[in-house]
């Protein structure tokens, strides 16, 4: 059992300058939705940088009105509250350095193969172990906030039956017990430094290659789940603004901005 999780844990092993730290870091045993929680933070408050941890949620939400299993005990449930002052329409990209900060710091504290399926999820050995969920709040195209929720499958052994085949923990890929803590402090630390360059840049230049070299859907083929129809294609990875260059069997080469894309050999798609 993971019994390491509470706010003096991670504040202990916590090196950031400004993410997470001081009054800035939040921690609940048990809560709806890190992302809820979050929402009613910057109500109250607006404050940007804080970090939102939970042990365990009963209202956990997935992306596309999905629910989120975090159980107690096994899980890491974490939210961000930023408050940048980029345009809106970048954001979508602070998925992709999350899951970029969250591979590193897997493989960081556990030593697996943590690999990116772009553009929210983290997969070790072809099966799921992380989600994210990133909300945003914009009016003109100027941000309110961005909340990019984590969660992190750490020592769960148990998956609801639709997921039991593609969902895995860090316990059942490792046989070791991961310290939630030091996991947490690490993808924050990691954050923060792609977060600044890119807040410089406003694009993903400085970390693109590296997001490729650990990205499931680098020279691969893909299928393109397109609202428009489905196609199968060539992947060459993703581009300075996030998108997943596809080359089409036609020749023809796309930039996919959005629906999902999975891959041969990966879940969803065999
Ligand atoms: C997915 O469907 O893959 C995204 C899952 C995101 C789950 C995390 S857990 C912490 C945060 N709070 C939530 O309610 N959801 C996100």
């Amino acid at each position: 059992m993971n019994n390491d999780f509470s706010k003096e844990a991670v504040e202990e092993l916590l090196h950031t300058k400004w993410l997470g730290k001081g009054d800035k870091l939040r921690f609940f045993e048990s809560i709806d939705s890190t992302n809820e929680e979050a929402k009613r933070i910057f109500e109250e408050s607006g404050t940007d940088g804080m970090i939102i941890l939970a042990d365990s949620q009963n209202a956990g939400k997935g992306r596309r009105g999905r629910s989120w299993q975090s159980p107690p005990s096994t899980a890491i449930a974490m939210s961000y509250l930023l408050t940048p002052d980029f345009q809106a329409d970048i954001a979508p990209m602070l998925t992709i350095i999350m899951a970029l900060a969250t591979a590193k710091g897997i493989r960081k504290v556990t030593g697996l193969d943590a690999s990116i399926k772009w553009p929210n999820d983290i997969v070790i050995n072809g099966k799921k172990t992380v989600g994210i969920l990133t909300e945003m709040s914009a009016e003109n195209n100027r941000i309110n906030y961005c909340i990019i929720g984590t969660g992190i499958n750490v020592s769960v052994t148990e998956f609801p039956p639709e997921i039991a085949d593609t969902a895995t923990s860090l316990y059942l890929e490792s046989g070791k017990e991961i310290s939630r803590a030091e996991l947490t402090a690490r993808t924050a630390e990691y954050f923060e430094e792609y977060y600044e360059e890119f807040c410089k840049r406003k694009d993903l230049s400085a970390f693109r290659d590296e997001y490729n070299s650990i990205c499931v859907n680098l020279n691969k083929r893909v299928r393109v789940l397109d609202p428009k129809g489905e196609y199968e294609a060539f992947s060459y990875g993703i581009n300075d603004t996030g998108e997943l260059i596809v080359e089409k069997d036609t020749k023809e080469k796309i930039a996919v901005y959005s629906g999902e894309v999975s891959v041969r050999g990966i879940y969803g798609y065999s």
